[in-house]
């Protein structure tokens, strides 16, 4: 109901993973955290107390937050962090998006443990476009460090090298056993022969890509970061962290035990090498414990899955949620990706790797910039943030002998209810991966995608401005671009960042402050009495 408050404490909790405990941030004792269940309009009063000695904050990813960006929560964005003893609730309606989302902290990498589900139900009179499922199931997939990841963090913040990649990957916490560790943590799902089930599949790692497949058994995908596909299917998942996938299983066997595993899409050579599957297990209710377990042939060619993928994920389900892009721009935006070296006089061989969006690095503020912008208080950002880069850029060329980003606190400024195009461009320079670009507070088109640079003479004339999928979160793939679109209907402050976490920690992010409408319900509401101070 609209006054329940959930309660969430933020604590400290020993948690044994891959042979190994540690004193873990967790939410109510638990890793992952806590479901949170809502139906479509319904008001969340959630209550964030802060237990831990860490400054925290609480972000729902993909959670529109339509004029709450004060319960938005990424740190120094939208809101001061909660302190040690403090407590925040946070207070937001989700409308007009149904599905699977998550929560995570949004500070720090304090994420790689404090996260957990958000399941959205649609409205009683529009169900499910797919035939109700016997069971619905949660899948976390995440990543495990052994020491403490903060430490790992703040390591690789002094040294300005990349940070200790993780021990383990996780299926809704647990990694299965692993070469390292030979005890028998695995996620095993029950299931009935011939009947169907919901899988909401959610990426919480912090900076892999991951593959996920269940041996012996195809997946419809039904939905995506809360909005409805097309189904197709599949017979692998790619997931980008930040993405959410929701598929359908049907149990069409009569008995058995079938490995469910996840496994990082990097392979290359470029970067560390990573090999950590995690594996769960799918269990017809019939079968006894000991019978043996189908195992899924490894991945062939990573490149190839990951586009045919990519390609089925072009439209979205329109009939009852049609599309509605925008057609007439007001706003045509190109940002450049790449990694950078700035000179750092403690760091190793004197420099620290950057990440930047049109060459600017983003250097966080000490003060919440929703505040400084809701008052009017200068000196917190400029809005200067360039909209095309300065310079010529060829992705195919070698990459310039100067790698130096230029530091600052931009933003960008759209008036309320302006359309906007935007192209990501990779450079691929320095890293390999592709980037998954989250931004808060919309849901956008995905109007197009290739490879190499964009060229604006051309490939607008492919775009699918029909029926485009809808999300909050969308591959720049390596060497490519990727074509956005969406209306700036939500005052506010927004982060746009990339979901790898070692690169937002790198700069890889910026803000669009989305002024004011002039009627109250175009506005923003007022702050609330509670909201933390820095
Ligand atoms: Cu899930 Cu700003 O992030």
């Amino acid at each position: 109901t609209e006054d329940m408050i959930l309660d969430r404490k933020v604590m400290m909790r020993n948690i044994t993973r891959v042979c190994s405990t540690k004193p873990t941030v967790t939410v109510n004792g638990k890793f992952p955290g806590p479901t949170i269940y809502a139906r479509e309009d319904d008001t969340l009063l959630i209550k964030v107390v802060n237990q831990v000695h860490y400054n925290l904050t609480v972000h729902w990813h993909g959670v529109k937050q339509i004029r709450t960006c004060w319960s938005d929560g990424p740190a120094y964005i939208a809101q001061c962090p909660i302190q040690p003893g403090k407590s925040y609730v946070y207070n937001f309606t989700v409308t007009d998006q149904r599905g699977t989302l998550f929560w995570h902290a949004h500070i720090l990498w304090l994420r790689a443990t404090v996260h957990g589900a958000i399941v959205i139900l649609p409205t009683l009179d529009l169900p499910y476009p797919f035939s109700k499922p016997q069971k619905e199931v949660v899948i976390i997939l995440g990543e495990w460090w052994k020491s403490d990841v903060e430490a790992v963090i703040d390591e690789a913040t002094q040294s300005g090298l990349p940070p200790n990649i993780s021990d383990a990957h996780t299926i809704n916490g647990l990694p299965g056993p692993v070469s390292t560790c030979l005890s028998q943590e695995r996620f095993n799902f029950l299931v009935e022969p011939g009947k169907k089930y919901l899988l909401r599949i959610i990426n919480a790692a912090l900076n892999e890509e991951l593959f996920f497949k269940i041996a012996g058994h195809n997946l419809t995908v039904v939905e995506v970061d809360a909005a409805y596909v097309k189904p197709f299917e599949t017979e692998t998942i790619l997931t980008a962290p930040g993405q959410t996938t929701n598929v359908i299983l049907s149990a069409n066997h009569k008995s058995g035990k079938y490995l469910m595993v996840t496994s990082p899409y990097m392979d290359s050579p470029l970067i560390l090498v990573n090999n950590k599957t995690a594996t769960a297990t799918l269990q017809y209710i019939s079968t006894n414990v000991s019978s043996t377990t189908f195992t899924v042939p490894p991945h062939r060619n990573a490149t190839s899955i990951a586009r045919k993928f990519m390609d089925s994920l072009r439209s979205l389900n329109s009939k009852k949620y049609p599309a509605k892009v925008p057609m007439k721009i007001d706003h045509s935006l190109f940002f450049i990706i790449s990694l950078g070296l700035n000179p750092c006089a403690s760091c190793y061989k004197g420099f620290r790797i950057v990440a930047a969006i049109n060459n600017v690095t983003f250097v966080m503020p000490s003060v919440s910039l929703l505040n400084a912008h809701f008052n009017n208080r200068s000196g917190a950002f400029t809005d200067d943030f360039p909209g095309f880069p300065q310079y010529a850029f060829d992705y195919t060329g070698i990459p310039p002998e100067n790698l130096r980003t230029m530091e600052g606190t931009k933003l960008y400024r759209l008036e309320y209810n302006s359309s906007v195009q935007l192209i990501l461009q990779d450079t691929g320079l320095l890293s390999p991966e592709n980037h998954p670009m989250h931004l808060h507070g919309f849901n956008f088109f995905v109007v197009g995608r290739g490879k190499g640079n964009f060229n604006p003479k051309v490939d607008p004339k492919n775009f699918n401005l029909v029926d485009p999928v809808e999300r909050n979160t969308i591959n720049a793939p390596s060497g490519g671009w990727v074509a956005i679109r969406f209306r700036a209907n939500n005052p506010g402050v927004w982060f746009l960042h990339c979901h790898l976490e070692v690169h937002t920690t790198w700069g890889l992010k910026m803000a669009f402050v989305v002024d004011n409408g002039n009627g109250p319900n175009e506005s923003l509401l007022p702050p609330p009495n509670d909201l933390p101070k820095c």
